[in-house]
């Protein structure tokens, strides 16, 4: 109970002793003048147990008695909206849960009306309330579903109004208002407003009919198809907010390994249950499906996607479909890929694949998400190199997709791993819809044992340049500027990350790796944002404001991505991992597909098209500028040097050591890196509750041990290839 947390740190910021009265006013629209949040404060922070259920979502007691006094000053009171628009009722019972907890007392007043100050109200300008107020400020909020936060006056009231663009826009605006409200930003003269920059944004999941989840490390599915429609619990609901308060709009509920139940008529009504709790929402719900799901279910003798009755029957049921679930986004399809069906048995392209879909889509907006990764037979005839199958296979087809199919596309040429250069489709397809998907759940990354924050590597990514010539002088072509459609116009676009939430407690079986979710949403919401912003942002409301809390699990997370980098895949050198569950080392298959070459004469792969002998050309996928830079030992990015060529071991780095050394102290240094994060963990006791920080503490337990197996089998391996030996000792 939120009411029940206990007092832990009490640090007074004034000379006076100031008693505090625990603000529990059931009058919370009783008005303060404003010497009285301008007084002595005092700072309390929660550290009552918490198992980590509520996410950033805990809506905690503010820290500090003068902010709680000025924020139920200037939002002492919630006008009731219109309760029959579902997403903006949504927002509503999202202000009666926060406000009370935020401000420590039992429950928020409402009103019918603004009556006097403190009023907050919220809709769109289809409100007449909000309309008039609007229009009497000159306010309006056109971009879509965006939403503007203002401190207006309304007959001598402080009033502030969450404007949104659509009912959407106003469940955003008032998620941000919360945050704003749980990081104690000032609110004096509120005055913020946002809208997505990207349409859709994604969530994967890779859950599977039977509870399974693939590359699922946190538990089994949310989903139990035994027991839906009935639900048993708040979970799933939960799960959507947690989505739409970080710009989630659409969530595909399924592995893209599919099977036909999600679409099969017997159980569209368990479908439709969760559809329906996500529309609550403004979420879309949309299902993978398998490519030869009309011969499957529909008996047809063939899934030929030009076949009439094969069109016919995607048609049909898709209507179904509709008519169940009428907020359905559309499809996700793998196609000729690793054993499954796709439009090449049948002799058609996969534009003419993902075309059929789109006809099909198109009559209720829907969108059909085609991925961009074919691995198997469709792509044998292509290049040995696997990371130059995507573009051999696509880029052929660039201009020949509908406008409502978005093609996905891993971040890299290869699967995820710890680092890739960008896929050189983001700049080859000019005239396709281009959209990302990233790994959130850990699958190359550690998964449950080790702490990686993902948001640095997004980040690597989405400023990644791939010089382009797009005739904006001076302004990188960023992969960022790609996905956004401005640097080739796009019809649709599109980021989604694979899903790391399961069952357990916490959502996430690493409860750190929680931010790997968060910042998911909101870089799919805004690929700008910068690094820190997500990071403190989050820390403050996952855990709370205070200084030291903020700054040191904020560096654990900065530093953990180029940490795990550096035991298991440095200077993207490629898979280390077991073919067989992709966590533990194994050295022993290297066949230059992405995986490892290294033996006396260096380390990497000459993806390249200048090296002698061996070499995959990979570089002349991508723009002649950068792939002159990549083609040039001396000039390519020494983060990508072992993934673009074959380095001497004793290369000397830009740091002034040999590569062999750089990669030596990686491997030396990481068991105690680990164990400095364990420190600094630790170091947090009494400003953190003990339950979180007690499983921090055992994560970090975890990942020692691993990163020791690691480095210890990583050093070994090294010696044996390179023939150098390591002589750098541990700190
Ligand atoms: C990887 C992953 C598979 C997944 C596939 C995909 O190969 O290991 O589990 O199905 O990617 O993204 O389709």
């Amino acid at each position: 109970m939120k009411m029940l947390r206990r007092i832990a740190t009490i640090l007074l910021s004034s000379l006076f002793l100031f008693q505090f009265a625990a603000c529990k006013n059931t009058e919370a629209a009783t008005i303060t003048t404003t010497a009285e949040w301008e007084g002595p404060d005092v700072i309390t922070y929660t550290t009552a147990d918490e198992s980590g259920y509520d996410l950033w979502l805990r809506y905690a007691q503010i820290s500090s008695t003068n902010y709680i006094k000025k924020a139920q000053h200037y939002i002492g009171y919630v006008v009731t909206p219109d309760a029959s628009r579902q997403v903006i009722d949504s927002a509503y019972k999202e202000l009666l849960r926060g406000l009370p907890g935020l401000y420590g007392i039992e429950s928020i007043p409402t009103a019918e009306k603004i009556d006097k100050t403190g009023a907050l109200i919220l809709g769109t300008a289809s409100d007449p309330t909000v309309a008039e107020i609007a229009s009497a400020n000159e306010l309006s909020v056109t971009d879509k579903d965006g939403y503007l936060i203002k401190k207006v006056t309304v007959d001598g009231n402080d009033v502030t109004l969450i404007l949104g663009e659509s009912d959407s826009g106003v469940l955003y605006g008032t998620f941000k208002l919360l945050e704003i409200l749980s990081t104690e930003t000032d609110i004096s003269d509120l005055n913020v407003s946002d809208a997505p920059k990207i349409q859709w944004r994604v969530l994967n999941q890779l859950d599977n009919w039977d509870g399974s989840i693939e590359r699922g490390y946190s538990g089994k599915s949310i989903y139990d198809w035994t027991t839906l429609p009935k639900m048993n619990d708040t979970r799933i609901e939960d799960f959507a907010r947690a989505n739409a308060s970080v710009g989630i709009n659409t969530i595909v509920i399924n592995n893209v390994n599919s099977s036909t139940n999600y679409i099969d008529t017997r159980y569209l009504n368990k479908v439709a249950a969760v559809a329906k709790v996500f529309g609550r929402y403004g979420i879309r719900l949309g299902i993978s499906i398998t490519f030869d799901a009309p011969s499957r279910l529909g008996k047809l003798s063939t899934n030929d996607p030009l076949n009439k009755d094969v069109i016919k029957w995607w048609e049909d049921k898709t209507a179904e479909i509709y008519e169940a679930i009428p907020n359905f986004a559309g499809y996700l399809v793998k196609a000729d890929s690793e054993g499954r069906d796709g439009p090449s048995k049948y002799g058609r392209t996969h534009a003419e694949g993902a075309n059929m879909f789109a006809d099909v889509l198109a009559p209720y907006g829907g969108i059909i998400m085609w991925r961009a990764f074919v691995y198997g037979e469709a792509a044998n005839k292509l290049s040995d190199d696997i990371c130059n199958q995507g573009y051999e296979f696509f880029k052929p087809m660039d201009g020949e997709f509908k406008d409502n199919v978005i093609l996905q596309c891993k971040n890299g040429p290869r699967d995820f791993l710890p680092r890739e250069p960008v896929s050189p489709l983001f700049g080859g397809m000019k005239d396709t819809n281009m959209g990302i998907e990233l790994q959130i759940t850990q699958e190359y990354t550690g998964q449950d044992v080790n702490l990686c924050y993902l948001v640095s590597q997004w980040k690597y990514y989405l400023n990644f340049d791939l010089m382009l010539d797009d005739g904006a002088e001076g302004v990188p072509t960023t992969l960022s500027r790609i996905l956004q459609g401005n640097v080739y116009s796009q019809a649709n676009t599109l980021v989604a990350g694979v899903s790391n939430v399961g069952d357990c407690e916490a959502w996430n079986d690493g409860l750190l790796s929680q931010a790997n979710w968060y910042g998911f949403g909101r870089l799919a919401w805004d690929p700008d944002l910068t690094e820190e912003e997500i990071t403190e942002t989050w820390v403050k409301m996952t855990f709370n404001t205070n200084e030291d809390v903020v700054n040191t699990i904020s560096d654990i997370l900065y530093g953990s991505w180029e940490l795990y980098e550096a035991y298991t895949s440095p200077y993207s050198m490629g898979m280390t991992v077991k073919v067989d569950g992709h966590l533990d080392p194994d050295l022993s298959y290297r066949n230059g597909n992405g995986t490892i070459s290294v033996n006396r004469f260096g380390v990497g792969n000459n993806r390249n098209s200048t090296s002698k002998g061996n070499r995959t050309d990979a570089t002349v996928q991508y723009s002649p500028r950068l792939a002159a830079l990549l083609n040039d030992i001396d000039t390519c990015p020494e983060e990508l040097i072992c993934w673009f060529h074959h380095v001497p071991s004793k290369r000397v780095m830009s740091n002034g050591k040999t590569l062999i050394d750089n990669i030596y102290e990686g491997l030396v240094g990481a068991p105690q890196a680990v164990k400095d994060m364990k420190t600094a963990i630790s170091s947090l006791e009494g400003k953190i509750d003990d339950q979180r920080l007690r499983i921090m503490l055992k994560d970090f337990d975890e990942q020692y041990d691993h990163s020791v197996l690691w480095s210890e089998t990583m050093i070994k391996f090294f010696e044996q290839q390179t023939k150098v030996e390591c002589t750098v000792k541990s700190k």
